[in-house]
């Protein structure tokens, strides 16, 4: 049996055990090894969380917008298997004939439920036994592997990749597990209470600073190269858009004013009928909302979710900004201009301890603007990471350099002018995956996720 297999799982959900992870490899490979097998062992234990509902919920498609949950569940496993146990181990498929049903880029998700899935049972033992043999590879590996120059084994970068990967599906989960509408499904919990009042913007002055991701060897290829970038003056809002805000925006009749959509979100907004964000409805003077599948007022003081890019752009037209470029965006979090560094994280480069943002479900809704003063970036940004992911004003392309790894698939066939790239995390997003030069992207239509926004607006002149 392997020690790695013995872990405790409680010691992942430490923070700090998150930032001692990469310094660990270079002393103690051992420490390094016991610790991913923690985080993957965590990744894993709230998969198994989202997915102990009746089968009849696993395997049903609640929206054509996402995959049956069985099927999420057993392409994690499927992905391990592929990079860890093919890729970098060598061995043998175990299962070759499910592998295009769990390729992702072979059947859109509208097509997954009728593809001869593996039943939640049998996903649940293949994905058990391909972890088995994933924890048996990480101790085979020595220091010398990571660090070496293979570039899958250096600072274990396909552990962090299969990792990062559970997390990302388990955000998708929680978002197929809002789309079910059923109640019970997804527990809740405390976040800190917000701060009424406070400067709305804060300045960032113009200058040069340093994009994309710097010596995390977990950083996706679509973070790299890291690089420098000069911006104008700008303000940025200091915390995400309300849900409050946003109300007045529709109570100002926004959704019937084509001056400030653009001409294809006017064109989404009249196609598909809406008039308020996903899961929001009107009754008398209150605005009610769906969450999880209980009816509840909307919150006048949290971020607003479940808005499209062509809302959130719609939105920052009337209230005469814009969004923020995810350059502008990224150096209003990160930049550090004191110390002339980039930053992991607003507050710093340790790990997100619970003082500094709304990550990894510890309730299922974005916290009150101002919860977080602890995590206010050097330029007075708070909630950049955490409680929504945040639409930008950009396209996902690549960063001058570019290289596609360790597949194409990852980033590389998403890149132009389809997809708008989001920043910061949501409320559901694990802090492994969250940081300052973390890029997501979807297209401008998509609701579903738990995205919000901020505005920017260029700074005028005699400011800047
Ligand atoms: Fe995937």
């Amino acid at each position: 049996m392997s020690t790695l297999r013995n872990t405790k799982a409680a010691e992942a959900t430490d923070a700090s055990h998150t930032a001692a992870l990469h310094t660990a490899a270079l002393d103690d490979a051992a420490a390094f090894k016991e610790r991913i097998a923690a985080e993957l062992d965590e990744g894993r234990r709230r998969s198994l969380t989202y997915t102990d509902i009746d089968d009849d919920l696993l395997v049903r498609q609640h929206s054509a917008l996402m995959s049956p949950l069985v099927w999420d569940l057993a392409h994690v496993g499927n992905y391990e298997e592929l990079w860890v146990l093919r890729e970098l181990a060598g061995a043998d498929p175990t299962r070759p004939e499910i592998d295009t049903i769990y390729d992702a880029f072979a059947h859109p998700r509208k097509d997954r439920p009728n593809l001869p899935l593996l039943g939640p049972a049998e996903a649940r033992t293949y994905i058990a036994g391909v972890r088995g043999r994933v924890l048996d590879v990480l101790e085979g590996l020595g220091e010398a592997d990571l660090r070496g120059a293979d570039p899958l084994r250096a600072g274990g970068f396909v552990f962090g990749l299969v990792l990062q990967h559970e997390h990302q599906h388990d955000e998708t989960m929680l978002a197929t597990l809002q789309l079910s509408g059923r109640p019970g499904l997804v527990r809740d919990g405390d976040l800190p209470p917000g701060r009424p009042g406070g400067a709305e913007e804060v300045f960032v002055p113009a200058g040069r600073f340093r994009a994309g991701a710097g010596a995390d060897p977990w950083a996706y290829d679509n973070e790299r190269p890291a690089h420098d970038a000069d911006l104008p003056a700008f303000w940025i809002d200091r915390h995400p858009v309300t849900a409050g805000a946003y109300a007045a925006f529709v109570e100002d009749g926004g959704y019937a004013e084509p001056r400030w959509w653009s001409p294809r979100g006017w064109r989404w907004r009249a196609e598909q009928g809406v008039t308020a964000p996903l899961f929001w409805w009107r009754e008398g003077h209150t605005w009610w909302r769906t969450r999880f599948g209980r009816a509840e007022p909307v919150p006048a003081d949290e971020p607003v979710q479940h808005v499209s890019w062509y809302e959130a752009d719609a939105y920052a037209r009337w209230a005469g900004k814009r969004l923020p470029t995810e350059a502008e965006w990224e150096k209003a979090c990160g930049w550090d201009p004191a110390a002339g560094r980039a930053r992991a994280y607003p507050w710093g480069d340790a790990a997100p301890g619970p003082a500094h943002a709304n990550l990894g479900h510890r309730a299922s809704r974005p916290a009150p603007v101002g919860a977080f003063p602890a995590g206010a970036s050097c330029y007075g940004a708070e909630q950049m990471i955490g409680d929504v992911w945040e639409w930008t004003g950009s396209w996902f392309l690549p960063y001058p350099g570019f290289r596609g790894f360790p597949y194409r698939e990852y980033s590389e066939v998403f890149f132009g002018r389809a997809h708008r790239v989001l920043r910061g995390g949501s409320w559901a997003t694990h802090p492994r995956a969250a940081r300052a030069s973390f890029r997501n992207w979807d297209l401008p239509n998509r609701r579903q996720i738990f995205a919000g926004f901020r505005c920017a607006r260029p700074a005028p002149k005699e400011e800047a």
